[in-house]
């Protein structure tokens, strides 16, 4: 006999798996610790108040930063810049230092902004929310800047659906 709530996790999971949503490099700041990786559990959460909501593995270095931080970074990249999206989803903070290795600025509250950012946004965090293995981070975005290559294709799920993260989920 078929369990019902069984047959239904691979049905959400296939889902999932099909679906080609954005994908997101969030980077943030606790004093001289910088942090960031690549995210697809991510969203506009709310108009008004403007809300923005990521999920971030509770291994991940970006993590460990983030429970100190006090602002997220979110950055959205064109197509062309795919390397940049999937260097910062295969290496990991605890081995190298990220932001030694790509070109980056200083952005509000110091928080690191990655030049070859297509858009940005930068968000106080209003609440924390244990997700499961993800920690659900509520942003208030509040600074940004977008360029043309907004309007460009952006790095989707698709783009990196094969890469071997930096930290198992
Ligand atoms: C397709 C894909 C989606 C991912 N989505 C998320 C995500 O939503 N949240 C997250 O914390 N990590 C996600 N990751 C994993 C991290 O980007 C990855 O483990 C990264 O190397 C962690 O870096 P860090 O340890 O420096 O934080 C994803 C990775 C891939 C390949």
């Amino acid at each position: 006999m078929v369990n019902e709530q069984d047959s239904t996790e691979p049905a959400f999971e296939q889902l999932v798996g099909q679906l080609d949503y954005p994908m997101f490099v969030v980077t943030t700041r606790a004093s001289d610790r910088l942090s960031g990786c690549l995210v697809g559990f991510a969203s506009q959460a709310s108009i008004n108040p403007s809300r923005f909501f990521v999920g971030l593995s509770k291994k991940n270095h970006t993590f460990g930063v983030a429970q100190d931080a006090e602002y997220l970074a979110v950055h959205v990249l064109a197509r062309e810049h795919v390397d940049l999206a999937r260097f910062f989803g295969s290496e990991t903070g605890d081995e190298i230092d990220k932001f030694q290795q790509c070109q980056w600025h200083e952005g509000p509250h110091g928080l690191p902004i990655l030049d070859d950012a297509a858009a940005w946004f930068v968000g106080r965090i209003v609440r924390r929310i244990d997700a499961g293995d993800h920690l659900g981070v509520l942003m208030e975005p509040f600074d940004g800047a977008t360029t043309p290559a907004a309007a460009e294709e952006l790095v989707s799920f698709s783009d990196v659906k094969d890469l071997e993260p930096g930290h198992d989920a």
